[in-house]
């Protein structure tokens, strides 16, 4: 595609994820035009169409077969994931999926192969690459600052309400529970700063039935883990833990809350928090941990035309995700992270799915 051409893109799933992020994301990225949105609530669908001034369907496969849209973002709850991203890869469209990519290892299989066939440009949405400080710690990794890695560990707590959390309580539309939608972030964590994972051991754990809304009125029970815990080794023999809850009180903090990393390597230590996204912490032998400042450089993405600093700063590094997208798509390359890093992730879960089934240490399937 030529650099000056713009990006004609569809929003399918006009839910929280797609107006939080995807969409203002969508608005500053260069070269791109909102065409049209699907989302099979009628009457979500009119109520953004009004406020975003773009058309709005109900049929996301209408909106896919169009002529006049080049990609699309697939922000649905889970279980439509892989049907919609097939239907995009087979009429030709870029595609930018949520996490987790899938509801099993095959699925996201076969929707990585899919993209690679149809020659499109595939990305997975684990957003918090983009936070200034992990890609500052990326770099201290690439470049050898901490030495030699050890130890990764990570870690997410939320105090989340103890009724039920709509779709996302349910593994016939989730797939699970905690270990798909918060740790499937951290997995990818792993991936993105030490390498891949080779073996796990993993528990998950189902706390409460969720069998109420919030006005008290029943639902259907949750059958989805609440809390999960992988203890993992990379290739390498990095050693890897991993813990991840919705039950932790006192954590509480809405999107940002605790959001931890911790790698030690044989020069020091570093720290990364979500609550502190322009700033590490670095430990050096016999001394405390140091806070330090991201660097200009890695305050926001280099195609991104953010300023950094203005607007809220918990939210707006969110939207160089976008910028990733529409960047790869203009330049003809491989959008970082892409749906290999998402099947990467996806057989990670199935992997703890497994070990915690059999109650033993699961060797990690190879994605290549
Ligand atoms: N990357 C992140 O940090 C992050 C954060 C939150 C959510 N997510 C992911 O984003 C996805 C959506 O989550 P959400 O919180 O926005 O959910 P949501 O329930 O707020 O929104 C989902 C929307 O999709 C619509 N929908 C359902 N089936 C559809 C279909 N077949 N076609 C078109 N629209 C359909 C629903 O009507 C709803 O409006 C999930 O996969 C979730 O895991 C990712």
């Amino acid at each position: 595609m030529l650099e000056s051409t713009i990006v004609r893109v569809g929003l399918i799933g006009a839910g929280g994820i797609a107006a939080a992020v995807h969409y203002p994301g969508l608005k500053i990225a260069r070269g791109t035009r909102i065409m049209a949105l699907a989302d099979t609530d009628a009457a979500r669908a009119e109520a953004r169409a009004r406020e975003w001034q773009v058309e709005g369907l109900t049929d996301p496969e209408m909106l896919v077969r169009r002529d006049d849209i080049d990609a699309v973002v697939i922000a649905t709850p889970n279980v439509q994931h892989a049907p919609l991203a097939l239907c995009a890869a087979r009429h030709g469209k870029h595609v930018l999926c949520e996490k987790p990519l899938a509801m099993n290892l095959a699925q996201a299989q076969d929707m990585l192969s899919a993209a690679r066939r149809a020659s499109v440009r595939h990305m997975t949405a684990f957003t918090y690459r983009f936070v200034p400080a992990m890609r500052y710690l990326k770099h201290l990794l690439d470049r050898g600052s901490l030495g030699t890695p050890r130890h990764f560990r990570a870690q997410r707590f939320q105090d989340l309400s103890e009724t039920c959390v709509g779709w996302r309580q349910w593994r016939d539309q989730a797939g699970t529970g905690e270990l798909g939608d918060m740790a499937s972030h951290r997995i990818d964590y792993g991936h993105y700063l030490i390498g891949e994972i080779r073996s796990v051991c993993g528990v998950t754990r189902q706390f409460l039935p969720r069998d109420r809304d919030r006005e008290g009125r029943p639902v259907r029970p949750s059958d989805t883990d609440d809390w999960a815990a992988i203890l993992g080794e990379f290739e390498g023999g990095v050693t890897g833990v991993w813990e991840s809850t919705r039950l932790a009180r006192g954590h509480s903090g809405g999107t940002v809350g605790h959001d931890f990393v911790e790698v030690n390597g044989s020069e020091a230590s570093a720290i990364y928090q979500l609550r502190q996204p322009y700033e590490i912490l670095i430990g050096r032998g016999g001394r405390r941990f140091e806070p330090m400042h991201v660097p200009a450089e890695f305050l926001k993405h280099p195609e991104s035309p953010r300023v950094p600093g203005e607007g809220d700063p918990a939210v707006t590094w969110r939207y160089d995700q976008a910028v990733e997208f529409i960047s790869a798509i203009r330049e003809g390359r491989d959008c970082r992270p892409s749906f290999l890093d998402g099947t990467r992730c996806q057989a990670v879960i199935d992997a703890v799915l497994r070990s915690q089934n059999e109650r033993r240490w699961v060797e990690v399937e190879r994605v290549l």
